[in-house]
Parts: C-alpha cells; sequence; structure tokens
C-alpha cells in the first residue's frame, strides 16, 4: 500500500524533501519497504518556479486542501512560524493524520496540545527536525533514553550565532561585520532577530527539556538572551583567561526543580563544546547510567533537516501500515521550573575603575554584600583608569544583579562594562 503524503510549504526544507521523494523514490522504497507518493502541496505563491517536477493539480494555495483531502494520509509540516501553521497541524492530527514537522516554535508554543491531540486521534505527531536539523536527537531524548534519569542538557542549539561566534573569535572581527557577512553566506536570515535574540534556541531548549524531563517546559519558561550585546575585547580578556564565549542552551535538574535557559556564556577553552566551530550544533546529554554522551552535526540547512524529517514520514508511514494506534513516546508529569532569579552560575565581570589604593576592598566588599564571592581578579592598565577582570564562584542571578546595580552606584567605578555568565564544573 502508498502511503499518500501532503505538504504544507515547499521552501528550504520541504523543497530538498520533495526532490528526494520524486527523484528517489525507488531507492527509499527499496531500503525502507515504506512507498510515498507526494499527493498535494501547499505553498504561498503556486506561480513561482520549483525546482522539482510535482504533477497537475498537486500544488495548492490552500493549505486547508491538504488538511482535509480525504486521499491524504500523512501531512508534513513544513511551512513554519505559529499561525495558520498550529490550527492546520492540530486539523489534520484531529482528523486522524499524523504529523511530521520541523517547525520548533510551533512544538515550543503549542507542543503539549498538539501531543496530547495527537495521543487522543492515536496517531502521531513527529519533530525530529524541530531541533538541531540533521542531527537525531529527539528520538534519542523520548525513546532510547527513556529509561534515564537524565541530569542535564546542554549544548549549541542555533549554527547562526555559532557561525557569529566562531567568526568574531577566529578573525577578531565586530559583531555586525560578521553579521553582515553571515548574511551574505546564507548562515543567517535577511532579519536574524529570532537567531541572534536566543528565541530560535530557546524554542529548542523548551523541546529538549520537555523530553529529557518528561515535564512540559513551554517557551515562556525558557529565559533567553542573544549574543548581540557582546564585545570582542571580551573575547580577548576571556581567552588569555582559558575560556572562550557560545550561545548555550542549557537544562538542569537542581534540587529545586529544573532550569532552562538560553545565553552566551564563556566555557573553558578545553571542553569540547568550546571547539564546536561555524554552523555546527552540539547537544551534550547527562545522566547517571549513561555518563555524557554528545550528539553533533548540521544543525540546519535544507539537506540535512529533510533527512531528519524523512526519517519521521518513514517511521508514520510504518504505524500507518501496521494498523496499530499511535502512543505518544512521552507522557508529561507535573513539576516545578526554578525561576530563572533562583539559578546560580558563576560570572566573568569586565569593570572600568580608577586605580588606586583601596578601590579592590571596596569591590569586593560590595560583592560580599551581595553574597557574591570573587574567585580570581586580574588588573589591566596603569594610570588613574584600570580595568578590573573578576571571575566570581556560583552566585544567583538576583544577588549578580543586585551587586552589579550596587557597583554602578559607588564613585570609584567608572562602569561595569561587561558581565558575562561562565559555564564550567570547576568548583
Ligand atoms: N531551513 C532550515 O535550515 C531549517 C532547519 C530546521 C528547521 N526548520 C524549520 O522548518 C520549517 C520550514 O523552514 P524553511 O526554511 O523550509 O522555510 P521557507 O523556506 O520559508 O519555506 C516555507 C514554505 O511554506 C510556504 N508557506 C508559508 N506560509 C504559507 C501559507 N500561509 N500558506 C501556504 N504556504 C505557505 C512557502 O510558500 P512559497 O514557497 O510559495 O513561499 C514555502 O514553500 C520552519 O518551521 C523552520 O523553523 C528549518
Amino acid at each position: 500500500m502508498t502511503i499518500r503524503v501532503g505538504f504544507l510549504g515547499a521552501g528550504t526544507v520541504g523543497g530538498s524533501l520533495l526532490r528526494r521523494l520524486v527523484e528517489q523514490n525507488d531507492a527509499i522504497a527499496t531500503k525502507s519497504g515504506v512507498e510515498l507518493d507526494v499527493h498535494r502541496v501547499a505553498v504561498r505563491d503556486v506561480g513561482k518556479a520549483r525546482d522539482v517536477a510535482l504533477g497537475d493539480g498537486v500544488l495548492t494555495a490552500d493549505p486547508r486542501d491538504v488538511v482535509t483531502d480525504p486521499d491524504v494520509d500523512l501531512v508534513v509540516e513544513v511551512m513554519g512560524g505559529l499561525d495558520p501553521a498550529g490550527d492546520l497541524v492540530l486539523a489534520a492530527l484531529q482528523s486522524g493524520k499524523p504529523v511530521v514537522t520541523a517547525n520548533k516554535a510551533l512544538i515550543a508554543a503549542r507542543g503539549r496540545e498538539l501531543i496530547e491531540a495527537a495521543e487522543a486521534a492515536g496517531v502521531s505527531l513527529l519533530f525530529e527536525a524541530a531541533v538541531g536539523g540533521g542531527i537525531p536527537i529527539i528520538r534519542p531524548l523520548s525513546q532510547s533514553l527513556a529509561g534515564e534519569q537524565i541530569t542535564r542538557v546542554m549544548g549549541i542549539v542555533n549554527g547562526t550565532t555559532n557561525f557569529i561566534l566562531t567568526k568574531m573569535i577566529e578573525d577578531g572581527l565586530p559583531y555586525h561585520g560578521v553579521l553582515a557577512e553571515a548574511q551574505e553566506l546564507g548562515y543567517a536570515e535577511a532579519d536574524p532577530t529570532a537567531d541572534v535574540s536566543g528565541a530560535d534556541a530557546a524554542a529548542k531548549a523548551a523541546i529538549l527539556a520537555s523530553l529529557a524531563f518528561g515535564i512540559w517546559v513551554g517557551f515562556d519558561r525558557v529565559h533567553h538572551e542573544g549574543i548581540d550585546q557582546l564585545e570582542q575585547i571580551d573575547f580577548e580578556f576571556a581567552a588569555n583567561l582559558g575560556y572562550r564565549p557560545k550561545l548555550l542552551a542549557i537544562a538542569e535538574q537542581g534540587p529545586g526543580g529544573i532550569a532552562v535557559r538560553v545565553h552566551p556564556a564563556l566555557v573553558p577553552s578545553e571542553h569540547p563544546l568550546a571547539s564546536v566551530r561555524g554552523a555546527t550544533n552540539a547537544v551534550f546529554v547527562e545522566g547517571p547510567a549513561i555518563g555524557e554522551l554528545l550528539f553533533t552535526g548540521p544543525g540546519a540547512g535544507g539537506d540535512p533537516t529533510a533527512t531528519a524529517v524523512l526519517g519521521d514520514v518513514l517511521h508514520a508511514a510504518r504505524e500507518l501500515l501496521a494498523k496499530t494506534p499511535a502512543k505518544a513516546p512521552i507522557r508529561f508529569a507535573p513539576g516545578t521550573i526554578v525561576e530563572f532569579d533562583d539559578v546560580a552560575t558563576k560570572w566573568y565581570l569586565r569593570l572600568e575603575v580608577a586605580d588606586r589604593p583601596g578601590v579592590l576592598a571596596r569591590i569586593a566588599s560590595t560583592f560580599g554584600d551581595h553574597r557574591v564571592s570573587i574567585k580570581s581578579v586580574w588588573q589591566e592598565g596603569r594610570g588613574d583608569r584600570a580595568t578590573l577582570l573578576l571571575v566570581t564562584h556560583d552566585a544567583l542571578e538576583r544577588d549578580l544583579r543586585a551587586a552589579r546595580a550596587a557597583l554602578d552606584g559607588l564613585e570609584v567605578v567608572g562602569q561595569v562594562a561587561a558581565v558575562i555568565r561562565v559555564q564550567s564544573d570547576e568548583p
């Protein structure tokens, strides 16, 4: 029996998958034992030239044609965005069609509702491509590692920002120059906000955390900060101190619950994440029995992402052929998500200060007043102004923020010029 596939979208990811289904159909069927047929494809502009030959009447400008067509057995959602994609996916699931999506924003915003709708309808909602592009990470987390008490998931899940940071570090170029180059090379979109603000990585962190801990973490529960405030000068200071800046997604289990966030962090140069270059993604999964697993590879791009989508399509097609109701691999239980203010981390600070006796003591006591303890201090420059670099021990977000405000008010402090978290398991 042939499984008839309907597409919502035929852009970068959808176009790559369509080409494969049209040009390599026999090879896919031989290897997987599943026959797939492209039945309906919704796009915004049916007049646009497409580099894949589709039969007459396959293209439509109305995406509802795809989800309501009784001859479509399975829906692939690669149009992106929340609206209308969310309601279309819900309608497809409710009418008994399994859905495969690459849409991280949608899963992070409405995943719980959609997963429950899929379960109620006895069909699968699969989203391997939503995190890490071509890297298999969703199925390992939700199935292969279902029996592990995962303690932390941490990694680089946005290729655009990693490309920009790599260029800034290796070529010594400022942020805006590198962003423009990334846009020219196609590594960053014309509107790069979702990537550089950390929002794209936060959607992925929400999904990874939900699957790792079995507690639903929506996008709105993930604190995120981007890379646009980072300055080249701190990259140089950090390198001298043995660190590299990375945009990290971190989800970890602590005594008070799980903490999930995305922000730039200085990573020790010898840490494997420090050497992840360019648009590559890498995710560590940690647990008491497995120790550390590292998943790495191309985190985006039409072809790698289409491979992940196709894997899900074949999985869902096999379930349809087996005619057994699909069950969601993960059930979400209630749990506590730690408020971001209560998360503790180490910190790097760069302060412009007056260079005279007693200044360091004033600064140290201001930190102490706010329960921030200094691990190391370096001083750069001479004359009446100096640059102080400090690395702290673990301190709460709320305490560091209060300490920073107090430092800003000190007459001996010209400015707190940079504050960057340090991700290190050292005491
Ligand atoms: N690109 C990647 O590397 C990558 C990696 C991982 C995940 N993803 C995810 O995959 C999804 C698709 O990304 P993409 O890069 O392939 O996007 P894209 O290139 O912008 O393609 C979007 C497609 O959807 C169609 N479309 C958009 N809105 C529509 C509407 N209202 N009605 C009908 N068709 C509509 C567009 O039609 P037209 O062709 O007529 O414009 C286009 O074919 C997103 O959720 C994205 O986050 C992408």
